[in-house]
């Protein structure tokens, strides 16, 4: 169970406000998607509610908890997950210690990972089955495709019982089968995570999406289905028109 929900979100970078004023509710298990045009502010959105950056006024709230001034990982603890949009796996390590890494707490755990294997327990068999990284169990993660290294670190967000997960262009470099594989799984983890996902890829967006929030410098622009905002002409002149990505109107 995971509500989210963001009031008055404000930061400012100098004379920059990236971030003004926003309001957002995410109710529990839904997938909300964040579209904009470049500098929007949609990164940034990310980073205050995973803790990155600390907004200069207003508040993240979690289940009606003011999570403001909690540090990032006691955000994490509270099940606050972040996917960047550069993947931060181990290559060295295969996936399976990828997975093991995520789960572990322990300082140290690292360095005992070569000497003592642990079994693979259910729930890292279930999330490497959900993930379909079961056949890649000790893959070097180096190894790994561009898609299946966004599906490990999907898989370590999982192992470490995320309930809010925010993704920033998960599909970014991915081939269309990746894409579509990555749209399926987000259809599954809907329901079981509250989701914020980052994404350009408007195909990609109309599989996925329920509701679809637009941000154009720093604020709310339109908030809606995605067919409300794919004929919204603010929308349209502020986002679609650059993307060359228009449908029929
Ligand atoms: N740490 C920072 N310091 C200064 N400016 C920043 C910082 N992070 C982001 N910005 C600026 O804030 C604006 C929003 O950036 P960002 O959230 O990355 O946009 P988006 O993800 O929508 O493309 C941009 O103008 C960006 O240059
Ligand atoms: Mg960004």
């Amino acid at each position: 169970m995971a509500s989210l929900k963001l009031d008055a979100l404000t930061v400012r970078f100098g004379g920059l406000v990236a971030v003004n004023a926003l309001d957002l509710e995410v109710r529990d298990g839904e997938l909300r998607c964040l579209l904009g045009p470049n500098g929007a502010g949609k990164s940034t959105t990310l980073d205050l509610i995973c803790g990155k950056t600390r907004p200069t006024s207003g508040q993240v709230l979690i289940d009606g908890e003011d999570i403001t001034a909690l540090e990032e990982f006691e955000r994490a603890r509270k099940g606050v997950g972040r996917k960047f949009q550069t993947p931060s796996v181990f290559k060295d390590l295969t996936v399976l210690e990828n997975l093991e890494v995520a789960r572990s707490d322990h300082p140290g755990f690292l360095q005992s990972l070569r000497v003592f294997r642990t079994p693979m327990t259910g729930r890292i068999r279930e999330v490497l089955d959900f993930v379909g990284l079961s056949d890649h169990v000790m893959t070097r993660a180096g190894n790994l495709s561009h898609g299946e290294t966004q599906w490990l670190e999907i898989a370590m967000l999982l192992i470490q019982d995320c309930k809010v997960l925010l993704m920033d262009e998960p599909t970014a470099g991915m081939t269309i089968q990746e894409t579509e594989q990555t749209a399926k799984l987000f259809g599954e983890l809907r329901g079981e995570h509250t989701m914020v996902v980052v994404e350009h890829d408007m195909s990609f967006v109309r599989d996925i999406a329920e509701t679809v929030t637009v941000m154009d410098m720093g604020a709310l622009l339109a908030q809606g289905t995605i067919a409300e905002i794919e004929s919204d002409p603010a929308v349209r002149e502020a986002y679609l028109a650059d993307t060359g990505d228009e449908t029929d109107a």
